[in-house]
């Protein structure tokens, strides 16, 4: 890293920099070699100073929530990772309605969920369990057959690359299986850039259901799914066809299957769990076995859902 920026980044973020982070900290996977920089923002001006900084200076950075849908090579990141879990966390009632949630982008999934039962408010529950950050949960449209993300965005707030940020309501969003585009208001092309704030239209409900539905979904988890594990969750989408990636797996005889400390859950076959000191390199290669044995038995290329980053 150039020492420019080094002296920079020590000077505005003080203890909310780190250089040569492990990644492994910071991941579900507890996997990853080091980030040149870590930064922590806590404001939306110092993100958008920050993000200008790196882009005049030709650094590389990526934004990360929580960590819980990633897979970071073991020689790490080239660039800088921006943090939003630490400083981007807060959850609110919106200004515009007693049934609507602002949550910052780094605030927690099941923080949202919580915050939702505790104010008796339905249409959460789909995502108990799922692990990770609002931002990311949006990014990848996180749902399960209960629901999705899609469901109860109403508006998001978004950093572009320009540096411009703006909210933007749903008739913007375009969301897709595991994903969404935004039509930015005067752009052709569809906007990238850091999502800020998620708000959620939720529905008043009775707060013993409501309890007693959350208890039940976690429960299901618990016994479908490797709870405790080292995982990024499910690691590979569900194909088009409509079949559930796990169940292929499973019928392609590959639970149990190693590499390494890299493993194929006994529970749930589509969660690659590290066993307690795989490498980045032992969950691609298990990756790519699976890929190979489901082509081989099913003809169908399973693609990851788990976001693959660094060198
Ligand atoms: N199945 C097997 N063997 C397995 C796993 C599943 O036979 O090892 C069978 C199950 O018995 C069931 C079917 O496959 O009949 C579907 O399984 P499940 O209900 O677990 O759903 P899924 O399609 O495998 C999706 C989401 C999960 C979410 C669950 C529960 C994806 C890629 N996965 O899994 O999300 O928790 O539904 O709603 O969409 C994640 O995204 O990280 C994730 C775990």
């Amino acid at each position: 890293m150039n020492p420019g920026l080094k002296k920079y980044l020590s000077e505005v973020f003080r203890d909310r920099v780190r250089f040569d982070e492990p990644m492994s900290v910071h991941t579900s996977l507890k996997i990853g070699g080091p980030a040149d920089a870590y930064v922590m923002p806590v404001q939306e001006e110092e993100l958008v100073f920050l993000v200008d900084r790196l882009k005049k200076d030709g650094v590389f950075y990526c934004v990360m929530g929580a960590g819980t849908n990633l897979l970071v090579r073991d020689q790490g990141i080239r660039g800088v990772v921006i943090s939003l879990a630490e400083g981007f966390t807060k959850i609110r009632k919106a200004a515009g309605g007693a049934n609507r949630v602002v949550a910052r982008s780094g605030a927690r999934l099941a923080a949202v969920c919580r915050y939702a039962l505790k104010h008796s408010l339905s249409g959460m529950n789909f995502a108990l369990g799922i692990p990770g950050s609002v931002g990311g949960a949006v990014t990848m449209n996180a749902g399960t057959g209960l629901g999705s993300m899609a469901g109860v965005v109403e508006n998001l707030r978004m950093l572009f690359d320009d540096g411009v940020a703006m909210s933007l309501d749903k008739s913007r969003i375009q969301w897709s299986y595991r994903g969404f585009a935004i039509a930015r208001p005067g752009r052709d092309k569809s906007g990238e850039g850091i999502i800020l704030e998620a708000e959620f239209l939720l529905c008043p409900a009775d707060p013993n259901l409501l309890k007693k539905e959350a208890h039940s979904l976690i429960q299901k988890r618990k016994t479908t799914q490797p709870w405790r594990a080292a995982s990024a969750g499910c690691f590979f989408k569900n194909p088009d066809s409509g079949d559930s990636a796990g169940r292929l797996i499973d019928s392609a005889g590959l639970k149990g299957f190693r590499v390494g400390d890299a493993e194929v859950s006994k529970k749930h076959a589509n969660f690659i769990v590290n066993r307690g000191h795989a490498s980045a390199d032992d969950i691609l290669r298990l990756m790519e076995a699976v890929q190979e044995r489901v082509y081989k038995n099913f003809n169908l290329k399973l693609e990851p859902e788990v976001k693959i980053v660094g060198q």
